[in-house]
């Protein structure tokens, strides 16, 4: 199987596809619309990254194209309910710049603590101004996250080892990780913490979760950091807070609204205030983290092409079946109506095959099920189950 590889998609990508027996083909750059039109035919897995636009035309051209790989984070170059409607799985890395994030947030916390955005400012400037006021060790200090998933949970970890001591606020039930301790409200967490970090996620509700009431509420002299998404916080309240020195330094590392391409000018509040530390949008952007998307995501292709897996998929019912080690495996794509399971399994039992496992998810108007068998199916009994009106695909592999 062929696999085309865009947009200077990290070497070890090839290297993890290479080795499960995919033949590679590497471009550095992205490809139009018409380009994919011309170029699909004949490709099994497509690895994209931002910069390419996978349509439903383009899709339909891509005749042999099993999934989709996007190298990144966002899912939305791609029409993902025409590539599920095509029966085509896109995969994604959410959370393989989880470990970039947290060194940024710890990096920024002792940057904040010791004054040192205005102090090499100065610096630059000329003037030497050595000073112990304001500056502070974080050992012994209270790190307050909101938010207590992947970064959230991994940042308590660190954070504890650097001495801090954690407290946390979750809306969902979450384990507390080492020494952490639960806050039952926000409001109990901002009333301890020297520092508060935000790593919620974007849904809807949390557009406007930080405005000028958590701030009042946050310890006079309290460090502020939200490296989670801009939306969540209002920055005009924020520029308040610190004028008035009630916040004694804050990093962002996203904005409400945010520059589209390089180069374009930022537009903040924010901009220009003391101990503030202003990144763009880079908390994830690390040489690291674009390694463990290239191998996580290539994993994910091979594990869909070979084995029929789809866990972590966006667009397909993710199925959480595990490697194929022995045997041999049918993957059954299909409309989501009653009565096919039970079809299917009426159907294998006509053709004497013993089931050893199966699982199954649905998604939407989609259901999947993937039949782990001690022997591989005649491509006749593939042919007549694939003949059921409410298949999308049935595909089988051997160990
Ligand atoms: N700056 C960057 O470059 C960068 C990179 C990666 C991720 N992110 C962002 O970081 C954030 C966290 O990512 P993650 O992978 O840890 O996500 P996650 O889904 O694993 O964790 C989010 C946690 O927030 C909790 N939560 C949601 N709303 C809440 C609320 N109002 N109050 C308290 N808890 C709430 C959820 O229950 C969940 O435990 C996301 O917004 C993500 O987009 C930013």
């Amino acid at each position: 199987m062929k696999a085309l590889l865009l947009e200077n998609i990290h070497p070890v990508a090839v290297e993890t596809l290479e080795r499960r027996g995919f033949e590679v083909e590497l471009r550095s750059a992205a490809m139009s619309e018409d380009e994919l039109v011309a170029e699909l035919p004949g490709v099994h897995l497509l690895g994209i990254r931002s910069n390419t636009t996978m349509t439903a035309r383009a899709l339909d051209a891509a005749t042999d194209l099993l999934a989709v790989g996007c190298f990144c984070i966002g899912t939305n170059q791609v029409d993902l309910p025409a590539a599920a409607a095509r029966g085509v799985a896109v995969f994604n890395a959410p959370y393989s710049n989880t470990r970039s994030v947290v060194e940024l947030v710890i990096g920024e916390i002792i940057a904040l603590a010791r004054r040192l955005p205005e102090k090499t400012l100065r610096m630059h400037d000329g003037l030497w101004d050595k000073s112990a006021a304001g500056s502070h060790e974080i050992r012994g200090r209270t790190l307050g996250i909101v938010g207590y998933g992947n970064i959230g949970t991994q940042l308590s970890n660190l954070a504890e080892a650097l001495g801090l001591r954690v407290i946390f606020f979750d809306t969902a039930d979450r384990l507390a990780h080492g020494n952490a301790r639960r806050m039952r409200t926000l409001d109990e967490l901002l009333a301890e913490a020297d520092v508060v970090s935000l790593h919620v996620d974007g849904r809807p509700g949390n557009a406007g979760l930080f405005g000028a009431e958590q701030f009042a509420k946050m310890k006079p002299r309290s460090l502020f950091i939200n490296a989670a998404r801009g939306m969540v916080v209002d920055d005009v309240s924020l520029r308040e807070h610190i004028l008035s020195g009630h916040i004694a330094g804050a990093a962002l590392d996203v904005f409400p609204v945010e520059p589209k391409a390089q180069g374009d000018e930022f537009t903040s509040v924010l901009r220009g205030l003391d101990n503030v530390i202003l990144t763009p949008h880079v908390g994830g952007s690390t040489q690291e983290a674009q390694e463990e998307i290239g191998w996580f995501v290539a994993g994910k292709l091979a594990g869909f092409a070979l084995e029929g897996r789809t866990e972590l998929s966006v667009n397909l019912p993710a199925v959480q079946a595990p490697q194929l080690s022995v045997g041999s495996r049918i993957g059954y794509l299909h409309v989501n109506v009653p009565g096919v399971l039970a079809d299917l399994n009426a159907q294998l039992a006509e053709q004497g095959v013993n089931v050893s496992a199966q699982y199954l998810a649905t998604h939407g108007e989609q259901g999947y099920v993937v039949t782990d068998v001690a022997e591989p199916l005649t491509e006749a009994a593939v042919a007549s189950i694939a003949e059921a009106p409410s298949t999308i695909w049935l595909r089988s592999w051997s160990a």
